[in-house]
């Protein structure tokens, strides 16, 4: 009798353990579930993975380097992560006392939306093959590159957040709908006229009939 109680109250103890583990955040709770959205077990949301991209991707050089990028600088982001992860693999070798957090494919994919977002992405500008060739062995980057933009839910997300942007995309929407406009064409600055009084010729140039005059 005595046997059944003991494993009785074992059995209740672990019980509670595992609830409370599930139930009230706690480091390893969060460890679990963070290791599982690396992994893709569990997708990232959206500001998540905002957050993860400015942290992971500031180690070596700050966020002005990604700002600064463009169309004219070379591929599209899809097609830069994967580079930067070859950049991750030799640092890590040639600066063992450097810790560099590495980037798992599911942070990739997660991440290649993000900058997209608030850059800009030119994934269309160029060919399917050479974009394809650069990413390389990266299946889920691959997968996302094939996905329409729209379908892409971070990216889909972030894009509409205008105050997020950055880069050469930024503000891109006011300007160009305010082109046009006549305050938006710049005029020559003209001198401030000079409030002339004839009765005195223009040598008493303040008026004190003004309300807003003060000596
Ligand atoms: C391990 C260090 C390291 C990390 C982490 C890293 N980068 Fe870089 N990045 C570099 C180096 C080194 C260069 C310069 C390489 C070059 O000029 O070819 C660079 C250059 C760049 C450039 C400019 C490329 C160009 O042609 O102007 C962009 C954009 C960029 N990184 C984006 C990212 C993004 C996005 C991430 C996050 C996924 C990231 N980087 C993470 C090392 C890193």
């Amino acid at each position: 009798m005595k046997k059944k109680r003991i494993v009785l109250i074992t059995l209740g103890v672990l019980t509670l353990l595992v609830l409370g583990v599930i139930f009230i955040p706690n480091p390893l709770s969060q460890r679990i579930v963070s290791e599982a959205k690396a992994n893709g077990y569990i997708k990232y949301q959206p500001l998540e993975a905002y957050d993860m991209a400015r942290r992971i991707c500031t180690q070596c050089h700050s966020d002005e380097r990604i700002k600064m990028y463009c169309p004219r600088c070379g591929p599209p982001f899809v097609a830069v992560v994967p580079h930067m992860q070859t950049f991750i693999e030799n640092y890590r070798k040639t600066k063992p006392n450097v810790e560099f957090t590495n980037i798992t494919e599911p942070q990739a994919v997660a991440i290649v939306q993000v900058w997209n977002a608030l850059v800009g992405n030119w994934e269309k500008d160029f060919r399917e093959q050479d974009i394809l060739k650069l990413i390389g062995h990266y299946d889920r980057l691959k997968a996302l590159f094939l996905t329409p933009v729209d379908q892409r839910p971070i990216e889909a997300y972030l894009s509409g957040r205008e105050e997020l942007k950055i880069g050469h995309m930024t503000g891109l929407d006011q300007m160009q709908r305010k082109l046009g406009t006549p305050e938006n064409n710049p005029q020559p600055v003209q001198p401030p006229a000079m409030e002339m009084n004839p009765s005195d010729g223009g040598a008493n140039q303040h008026n004190h009939d003004d309300p807003n005059h003060k000596h």
